[in-house]
Formats: C-alpha cells, sequence, structure tokens
C-alpha cells in the first residue's frame, strides 16, 4: 500500500483526492496467499457436506482506502467437497455484500467464510454456494454511522456503492489471478444490501461514480456485473415515502395508533405522479397506475405466492390454514383476496409516516444523506418544508446523491446499457419496512426492458426472508451456464413464477 500502516489504521484519515495509479501493485491479487479450512456445509434438504476451501484475506480493495477496516474483501474458493476436488477456475462469483441498516459492514477480522449456518430456512448463501464450487467474495463497505476524529461522516452517501463498485474493479482488474469468472459476478444483498446489490447492477460502468473510485484509487477496471440477487430491497428512497402511504397507508401501527392522516394523504397523492412518470407497463394491465397497481401486484406476485404456499401444504394443514383465513378462496391451485384484506391480514405497518425521510431525522435514510459534520439531513422537499417551510430548498449535492443510490435512475431516467441482464428478486409478503411496490416496480422495469427476471413474494414472509436459497443456487448455474457441483440441495425452481 502506498499509505503507512498507521495512517491507513486511523479511521477518516484518508487522501481524498489522492488518486493512485490503477495499475498500483498494491491491487495485484496473489494467489498464493491462503489458507486452507475445512467446513460442514448442511443443504437445503438437511445433508451435511464437508467443504475444503482456500480462504484469501484481502486487506484492501482500493489503492488510497479512507477507512481498509471496511475497504477490505475476503474471497473464498472451493478445493474439494466430500473429498471430491472441485475446479473453481472458471466458476462463477457470488459477490456477497453483508451490508444492513446501510450500516458500516467490516469483513477485516473474519477468519473464515461468513454466514453460520443457521436452521432450515436461514442458510447461509455464501456457504451453499461455496459447497455448490463457485467462488464466494465477501467485501466489506462504509456506512452512514461512520465519523472521524473530527467529526466528519465518511461513510454518508455515496460511499456503501462506491466501496461495491470498488471491490467489482478489483476482481476484474486482478481476472485470470483471481479464482474464478470475473465476468460472471453474481451480487447479493439483503435489504439496505439488497438496495445496494440492485444498484449494483442497475448501474454498472455508470460514468457518475468515476470521481469518487478516483478519489479512493479503485483499480482501473469495469464495475459491470453479470447478475443481481436482491432481497426486500431498501430501495427507491426518496420515493419511499409516497410508496409507504399508497401501499400501507389504511393500516396502524403496532401500538394501534393511526399516523397523521394529513401526511399519509398529502404523501399518497404524491405516488399518482411518480408512479405515472415510470410508464410501467405489464401484459393485461396496459400502464400501471395508482388505479390498477394493487390489483397488478396482488394477481402478479401476491395471490400466487399464497398459492405456492397452500400447494406445498398437506390437505390437512392447507384445510386448517383456510379455515384460520376465510378471506382466502382456494380453488383449482388458485389462491384469490382482495387487496383489502391482504392489508389487513398482514397488520400493523411497521413504520410511521414519513417512513424515511423522517421529520426528526432519526430514521437511517436521513442519516444516510448525511455529509460532512451534519449527521442527517432531509432528502425530500416534502419533509424539508414541513420542518423548515415552504421556500426551503434541499442541499444543491442531494438531487445527484439520490441519483447515485437509486436503481431506479439507472433502469428509467438513464436507462444503463451496461446493466446486469439477469435478476433474482424476493421479498416477503408480510415485510413492511418499505412498500410491497418496490420490489413490483423493479421487477417490472427490468421486465419491460427485456432483461431476465426471476420474481418471488415470500407469502407471510417477514423482512430479510430467504424461502428458496438452494433455487437461487440452481439459478446462478442457469444464468451463468456454469454447473453446480454436486446437487447438494438445489434441486430445481420448484414453482418459481414471474419468468
Ligand atoms: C434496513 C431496514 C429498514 O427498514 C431501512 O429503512 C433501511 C435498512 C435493513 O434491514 O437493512
Amino acid at each position: 500500500m502506498g499509505l503507512t500502516a498507521a495512517a491507513a489504521a486511523v479511521p477518516g484519515v484518508g487522501f481524498p483526492g489522492v488518486a493512485r495509479a490503477a495499475t498500483d501493485s498494491s491491487l495485484v491479487f496473489d494467489p498464493a496467499a491462503y489458507t486452507e479450512q475445512t467446513i460442514s456445509v448442511t443443504d437445503t434438504v438437511g445433508v451435511a457436506h464437508s467443504v475444503t476451501y482456500r480462504f484469501y484475506k484481502v486487506a484492501g480493495y482500493v489503492a488510497a482506502p479512507v477507512d481498509r477496516a471496511y475497504q477490505s474483501l475476503n474471497v473464498s474458493v472451493p478445493v474439494s467437497v466430500d473429498g471430491t476436488a472441485v475446479d473453481a477456475t472458471d466458476a462463477p462469483i457470488l459477490f456477497a455484500n453483508q451490508v444492513g441498516g446501510y450500516m458500516p459492514s467490516s469483513v477485516a477480522n473474519a477468519t473464515g467464510i461468513g454466514g453460520a449456518m443457521g436452521p432450515a430456512g436461514t442458510l447461509s448463501r455464501q456457504r451453499l454456494a461455496l459447497a455448490a464450487g463457485y467462488v464466494v467474495v465477501e467485501p466489506g463497505a462504509r456506512g452512514r454511522s461512520l465519523v472521524d476524529a473530527n467529526g466528519v461522516y465518511y461513510g454518508t452517501a455515496p460511499a456503501a456503492i462506491v466501496d461495491l463498485k470498488a471491490a467489482v474493479r478489483y476482481l476484474k482488474f486482478n481476472k485470470g489471478r483471481v479464482p474464478g469468472d470475473t465476468d460472471r459476478i453474481v451480487s447479493s444483498g439483503v435489504s439496505a444490501g439488497g438496495a445496494l446489490s440492485a444498484l449494483l447492477g442497475a448501474s454498472g460502468d455508470s460514468p457518475l461514480y468515476d470521481p469518487y473510485l478516483a478519489e479512493i484509487g479503485a483499480a482501473d477496471a469495469s464495475d459491470a456485473i453479470f447478475a443481481s440477487g436482491d432481497w426486500c430491497p431498501i430501495a427507491d428512497l426518496e420515493h419511499s415515502d409516497a410508496a409507504y402511504e399508497w401501499n400501507w397507508g389504511a393500516n396502524s401501527l403496532a401500538s394501534g395508533a393511526t399516523v397523521d392522516a394529513t401526511v399519509s394523504a398529502d404523501l399518497e397523492a404524491q405516488y399518482t405522479h411518480y408512479l405515472a412518470s415510470l410508464g410501467l407497463r405489464a401484459r393485461g394491465y396496459g400502464a400501471l397506475t395508482v388505479r390498477n397497481l394493487d390489483t397488478y401486484i396482488l394477481e402478479t406476485f401476491i395471490q400466487p405466492s399464497a398459492a405456492k404456499y397452500l400447494a406445498a401444504l398437506t390437505d390437512t394443514a392447507r384445510d386448517a390454514y383456510l379455515a384460520a383465513h376465510p378471506f382466502i378462496t382456494w380453488s383449482a391451485g388458485r389462491a384469490t383476496f382482495t387487496w383489502a384484506d391482504f392489508l389487513t391480514h398482514v397488520g400493523p405497518r411497521k413504520k410511521n409516516a414519513p417512513s424515511f425521510d423522517g421529520f426528526d431525522l432519526a430514521t437511517p435514510e436521513c442519516n444516510l444523506f448525511g455529509a460532512g459534520v451534519t449527521r442527517a439531513r432531509h432528502f425530500t422537499q416534502y419533509s424539508l418544508r414541513h420542518e423548515s417551510g415552504d421556500s426551503a430548498r434541499l442541499d444543491a449535492d442531494i438531487p445527484a446523491k439520490l441519483h447515485l443510490m437509486n436503481p431506479m435512475f439507472h433502469l428509467v431516467d438513464k436507462v444503463n446499457p451496461h446493466r446486469a441482464k439477469h435478476w433474482w428478486i424476493r421479498v416477503g409478503t408480510k415485510d413492511s419496512d418499505t412498500s410491497l411496490s418496490v420490489v413490483a416496480n423493479l421487477a417490472t422495469r427490468l421486465g419491460n426492458l427485456g432483461d431476465d427476471v426471476n420474481t418471488s413474494y415470500y407469502w407471510d414472509g417477514g423482512h430479510g426472508a430467504d424461502q428458496d436459497p438452494g433455487d437461487f443456487i440452481a439459478w446462478i448455474a442457469k444464468v451463468s451456464g456454469r454447473k453446480a457441483h454436486g446437487n447438494h440441495g438445489n434441486h430445481g425452481n420448484h414453482g418459481n413464477h414471474g419468468k
């Protein structure tokens, strides 16, 4: 590294503007610098496999790091599974970001692949991928709460996406040295990490990030990725307050309290114009508007989700579920119900109004759009003016930062030809961390653009649910054209719709 160890170790002591030569030898991956480890990976049908892998710690993926605790990554490369050799030279690369809550995420102290195996349903995506013979990269990234000794916030927008792009550039710069096929990078993430995964997919090679990437000495390579897996993405932030009221406006909070009706109605009204501006279309529905979006989402995603759930139950369990949920009509393998009954079934909304640009600046997202020594800022004119009066204007840097953080910008406003063309998009039907229309709009727009989109809503799934981890592994093999090793519970796509 061009930095002294002491300087690099102090959070926030970076050298903005001192971009390193992109061929800085510090960014050359060393294929010999690994430890070998063996772990047990339980597959989706409960069978344990012994997986031996090489674990590489890359101490810095940029030449001019701001904070190497976050701007580092780990690479795990399978060597053998149950004693059978695996050649991962040309394997797909799962690029699994660990971001939650738009907070900083560090892998610097990890001594092996992340994601301990939990009970069924919480299987580790990284470990399943490793057992399938894929290379797994776990990047760290700066996040919103990081603050240096001078009180300067150095992980707010767009730091996290800039870091993830820099990590992709590092891998591509090291094509041929780093194991795996750098032309088959499949990103994954959940929630804020899901939004960043979607953004990574949507914004590949966008020149808008170049100044930020130069500032941290990112390698001179592409940051476009092959495919993007996104679970419950907390995305499209500047429209999420409106989307939330459109979706959950009729629902009460868990306390029983209702949200401010005027605020809710004001925000919901904004959604009409925004949705129309997306120009989404769907077969059988035509142009999607606030008048048909609920029916479209219900029929395209939510009723099929319930049907898949019910079809998988035993007759006895299904009869019991239907008896307990009389709002569902079950006939000939189809589940039908009204949008209003579905909303009642979901129950309390998780967030107050406005849900993202909170009037009190206490939300994660207000912190995400902090800058300099300011911890949190408003990023919508509505919330800003509610607090500061009708002539208040957003800070001048906010609009561009919103674009840098929003996958929809790269799919609608400025359609990016270098975006990922394969998408795996998931959300639970009981997830009210954001509007269920965020996923619907993302998936529908991608479909309208002609991309390969596999979308599914998990029935009664809450925030962060992953009900088909093995199917994702099988999907990676399918879209990448690279066979998965063995068949470790990756037993195909049983019933995913949205193809
Ligand atoms: C996450 C959840 C939220 O509700 C939010 O607003 C931002 C991030 C998360 O779980 O990552």
